[in-house]
């Protein structure tokens, strides 16, 4: 299968790190629209509008499926891009969901779910988890992180700072959705500061995990084909997707 993976800019790269250590795709094309990243701040016209310029984009390629590796358009823009695209198109927050759900089987569990302002006022992973019986959510807004990531800032003293910003007044969930493309990337942090009970919920993980329900993979592509393209300085798209995804 040939696959294009879409996200607003880099962050996409964490959910194609988990796509490619489960070897499952022959080929793999990566947009990330850097020119005009961050999205989670933009209105929802605006996050169509892109995402469906995105699908026009990935028609270039005869893709057998697209991944929205971006939680604010998988939240506000998935049904555009399906009815203007010509394959599949899937996005990170039902998979979320179902693998929080598939973890956590006590429904009257805590989720705090953490993404950008957009992802968070779509109330998108709250609908997806009402469905499968989760009544106790809440959800808040860490756009802070993305800059921070963006910088290569995973620990120390700003991190901390952010986290207490964020966190101080929030009683410890059972699980922690990472509703955000550049959460995992501060995944340890998060884990330590809410304890090392605390379930998080990776986009990229949970992605792999409902590809595998879906369809069937009779084989896996330990060098699949890779290619990187961004609306703005690809070059430096290309070079972090080395450092990230040591390729
Ligand atoms: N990729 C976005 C997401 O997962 C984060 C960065 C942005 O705001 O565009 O929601």
């Amino acid at each position: 299968m040939k696959v294009g993976v879409f996200d607003s800019g880099i962050g996409g790269l964490t959910v194609v790190k988990s796509l490619l250590q489960h070897q499952l795709f022959e080929e793999l094309i990566y947009f990330g629209d850097t020119a005009r990243v961050p999205y989670g701040i933009k209105d929802k016209n605006t996050i169509i509008r892109y995402a469906i310029e995105a699908v026009e984009f990935f028609k270039n390629f005869e893709l057998d499926l697209i991944i929205v590796a971006c939680n604010t358009v998988s939240a506000y823009a998935l049904a555009e891009m399906r009815e203007s695209a010509t394959c599949p198109v899937i996005g990170v927050v039902e998979s979320g969901a179902l693998a929080t759900s598939n973890t956590l089987h006590d429904k009257t569990s805590d989720i705090l779910i953490i993404g950008t302002k957009a992802t968070v006022n779509s109330k998108a992973y709250e609908r997806e988890l009402n469905a499968l019986g989760f009544k106790n959510l809440q959800a808040k807004a860490t756009g802070l992180f993305v800059p921070l990531v963006e910088e290569e800032i995973y620990n120390g003293a700003i991190l901390e700072a952010t986290l207490n910003h964020y966190f101080h007044d929030t009683k410890t969930p059972h699980a922690l959705i990472l509703g955000c493309t550049h959460f995992p990337l501060i995944s340890d942090a998060l884990q330590n500061y809410f304890g090392k009970d605390v379930l998080l919920i990776h986009s990229g993980d949970a992605i792999v995990e409902y590809l595998e329900k879906i369809f069937t993979f009779h084989t896996r592509y330990p060098e699949p084909i890779l290619q990187f393209f961004a609306s703005e300085n690809p070059e430096a798209l290309r070079a972090i997707a080395k450092k990230w995804l040591h390729i």
